[in-house]
């Protein structure tokens, strides 16, 4: 039955104590390696004592989001999926989650400054909504480029737009502007730990919500979500598998772990506009150490992914959203070796702000 809710039993968590362990990491594309993990904050930008305490402080400003499932999309892919449904999140994207818990985490002296950040798309609404409910000023420096409906959802939640060009050269000198001025407290999107920590709440949810999960499915950008996801799932259960979806057209992360180090790219080019950005300092040794593989799909792949996901689970999901979906029908996942071992598969649905105009028109591609 297509759109359903899924209800589980109680979270079964081994040790939340238990923060290190020894791992043996077998990328399902790559070359096997041995190595000793472990999962603390000496090592990784954030850990599962972080991750627990953005939860606390999340809670009061956040949604539970539900799990899906569906009869029709287990049937074609031949597995059970579980959709974490981050779509239905306040500012309709996870980043609320890493949003809430830096801005939570100012103390008063820094909130009263505001804070700001440059981005072109949920992490920007998210950081206006948070500031919102904080009550203090959000200064988001935009690219002029930027997709329109995320724009309109900044302006919604009263965030201070301040144009800039479209490059990163533009975007950090305005915001630099921007800091020099008001002194506000700068918020990167993914490469800081109070981010990564907040996204980790997603695990925490989803493992509880369905326990049966062995292998999680998270689209990557910058890598916070992904980062935060594998600390928090692999602290609960150490053998759960974590793989990384990502378009074709901006694999920097498949790129750099390939190479063992971490890759800039030139340009990129996808449709998924939440997924062009480059893992940072703090995402990539996390990214290279626990995230078992990434799975690329073109974005033919991600639109046909997401007009399943309106057609079959009924949901508005934006193409980044959907692109785990669309790496568990990939021929690449279902040719590999580890795909019989993926049998109950968490996919994180993580965000649904598209310009319907946009997403019309790849339909009729
Ligand atoms: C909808 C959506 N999914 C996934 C991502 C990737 O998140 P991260 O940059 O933390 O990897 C983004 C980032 O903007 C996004 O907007």
């Amino acid at each position: 039955m297509a759109g359903q809710f899924c209800t589980f039993g109680s979270f079964q968590c081994a040790s939340w104590g238990t923060i290190g362990f020894k791992r043996r990491v077998a990328p399902i594309f790559g070359v096997k390696m041995e190595l000793e993990n472990q999962i603390s904050e000496e090592k990784y930008a954030a850990d599962i004592s972080s991750i627990k305490e953005a939860e606390t402080r999340i809670k009061p400003f956040i949604h539970k989001t539900p799990v899906l499932s569906s009869e029709s999309l287990n049937t074609l892919s031949g597995k059970r999926l579980f959709f974490k449904s981050e779509l239905f999140q306040k500012g309709g994207a996870f980043k609320i989650r890493g949003a809430c818990n830096a801005v939570f985490s100012l103390d008063d002296a820094q909130a009263a400054k505001g804070v700001v950040t440059h981005s072109s798309g949920n992490h920007a609404a998210a950081l206006a909504l948070a500031a919102n409910l904080r009550g203090i000023a959000a200064y988001i420096v935009i690219p002029k480029n930027a997709p329109k409906c995320k724009v309109e959802n900044v302006m919604r939640y009263g965030g201070q737009v301040i144009w800039s060009e479209a490059t990163m050269q533009s975007r950090e000198s305005t915001a630099a502007k921007v800091l020099q001025e008001t002194g506000a407290v700068l918020l990167h999107p993914y490469n800081d730990r109070r981010i990564i920590s907040g996204q980790g709440t997603i695990a925490l949810e989803l493992l509880e919500q369905a326990p049966q999960v062995d292998t999680i499915i998270v689209p990557i950008s910058g890598g916070g979500l992904i980062s935060g996801m594998a600390l928090a799932a692999k602290s609960i259960n150490p053998a759960i598998r974590v793989i990384a979806a990502e378009p074709t057209g901006a694999n920097d992360a498949a790129q750099s772990k390939a190479a063992g180090k971490r890759i800039i790219l030139p340009h990129t080019n996808t449709i998924a506009d939440g997924l062009r950005a480059f893992l940072g300092d703090l995402t990539w040794p996390i990214v290279r150490d626990l995230v078992d593989d990434v799975i690329t799909v073109d974005d033919k792949e991600i639109i046909e992914a997401t007009k399943l996901c309106y057609e079959i689970l009924k949901v508005a999901v934006e193409p980044s959203g959907a692109i785990g979906l669309a790496a568990v029908l990939s021929d690449s996942f279902k040719n590999n070796l580890a795909w019989k071992d993926c049998n109950h598969i968490g996919i994180v649905l993580s965000g649904g702000n598209i310009d319907l105009g946009v997403l019309w028109d790849s339909f009729k591609k």
